[in-house]
């Protein structure tokens, strides 16, 4: 047994292809002198976190960004050396283990870096600052807390500067009053600052596709390097194709007729009115395919066919049109021959957004990751 196999016919398919397009065209977008941070937190929102890591890097990201300390380490075990940014907060006691691995930390208060320093026995601290401009979330509010930072650092000589970022809020959001209010005072906040050499950015995928001029020397690519709209509203703007690079698929395990009357799944909320197929998916809400997504469609041969009953917690069970075979290929995300159950879709039924739902497919769920059509790796995360 091994991460390569797996023995239960539900899996997602990612197309690494997509993502290396989604890369370049953002490259392309945002020019060449605009490094591309690829944000591959969260499993990288569910794709696989050094598998999208490497397609992104081998298409032009310089730079790998993630939520926590463990996420980055999880990504230098698997082999990846590139520039790592943790986005969150860490412990100052972890300090050292950030150095060693040469992970790149977000700092915000002076009291940690001192607590900071007198944890680091050797090595030199490599930091991004973070500002808060109006997200309300992590980062300096006042300039002169910062510049005490900066001058604090600059007679540090454990820790090394080497970036300064803030996050906004509503850059997905055609209302532009907000976004512009957070980046003028982004702009007050560095001003004079010593930062010729450092990594400016600002902006996430939607200003990233939105303003591109508007992002200093770097941007964070996280819904867009998957293919995604930040929004739905910026969908009729975004200036080139997205590709989708999340596919859920899983395979009839049983069809079986039932009768007028019968009923189907727990508190047998489906009553059959007249005899009917019903196929069995072996996927069910512990995969996060919730139960709050029962009625709603799945392809067959190309066809939508509904969820019927309640979701179960490894199965759920669809109204089949007809007599199938058992095996027969079901697409719950993604596209099947001319039709296509998009992201998206999923996101509203679950009065959502998209980047929750490729977040939410568990890795209970194998990975199967695809290039130039051809399988080129299988990761089963309950195997090792
Ligand atoms: C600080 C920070 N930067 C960048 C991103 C990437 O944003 P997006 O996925 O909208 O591109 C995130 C994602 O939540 C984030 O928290």
């Amino acid at each position: 047994m091994n991460q390569g196999s797996f023995y239960r016919d539900t899996w997602v398919e990612i197309n690494l292809d997509a993502i290396k397009q989604n890369v370049r065209n953002m490259k392309k977008h945002v020019g060449e002198q605009t490094k591309v941070i690829a944000v591959v937190k969260a499993n990288a929102y569910g794709h696989g976190d050094s598998e999208t890591a490497e397609a992104a890097l081998s298409s032009g990201a310089s730079m790998l960004a993630v939520a926590f300390l463990d996420e980055a380490l999880s990504l230098r075990e698997k082999g990846i050396t590139a520039p790592i940014l943790v986005l969150g907060g860490s412990r100052a006691a972890d300090v050292q283990t950030a150095v060693d691995h040469h992970i790149t930390l977000t700092v915000f208060s002076l009291d940690w870096l001192k607590e900071a320093m007198n944890e680091l026995e050797k090595g030199t601290l490599f930091c991004h600052i973070k500002v808060d401009t109006g997200m309300g979330r992590l980062g300096f509010t006042e300039k002169e807390k910062l510049m005490e930072f900066i001058s604090y650092s600059n007679s540090e000589e454990k820790v090394a500067i080497k970036g300064i970022y803030t996050h906004f809020a509503t850059a997905d959001e055609l209302e532009t009053g907000y976004f512009e209010k957070q980046f003028k005072r982004f702009n007050e906040m560095i001003e004079g600052l010593p930062s010729e050499d450092w990594m400016v950015h600002c902006g996430n995928s939607a200003t990233g596709l939105r303003f591109p001029e508007k992002l200093f020397n770097a941007v964070r690519l996280g819904i867009s390097m998957y293919g995604l709209s930040p929004s739905e509203e910026m969908k009729k703007e975004l200036p080139y194709k997205l590709e989708e690079a999340f596919s859920l698929r899983t395979k009839l395990v049983q069809v079986k007729k039932i009768h007028k009357g019968d009923s189907v799944s727990y508190g047998a909320t489906f009553k059959a009115e007249k005899d009917e197929w019903v196929g069995t998916l072996p996927i069910g809400y512990a995969d996060g395919w919730i139960r709050k997504l029962k009625n709603s469609d799945v392809l067959i041969e190309g066809k939508r066919v509904p969820i019927i009953g309640r979701i179960c917690m490894d199965q759920c069970m669809v109204l089949l049109p007809e007599e199938m075979s058992s095996g027969t290929e079901v697409t719950l995300i993604g596209k099947q021959e001319n039709s296509e159950i998009p992201v998206d879709e999923v996101a509203s039924r679950l009065e959502t957004i998209n980047y929750e739902v490729t977040c939410i497919i568990g890795t209970r769920v194998p990975r199967i990751y695809m290039e130039n059509g051809r399988i080129v790796k299988v990761k089963n995360s309950l195997l090792s």
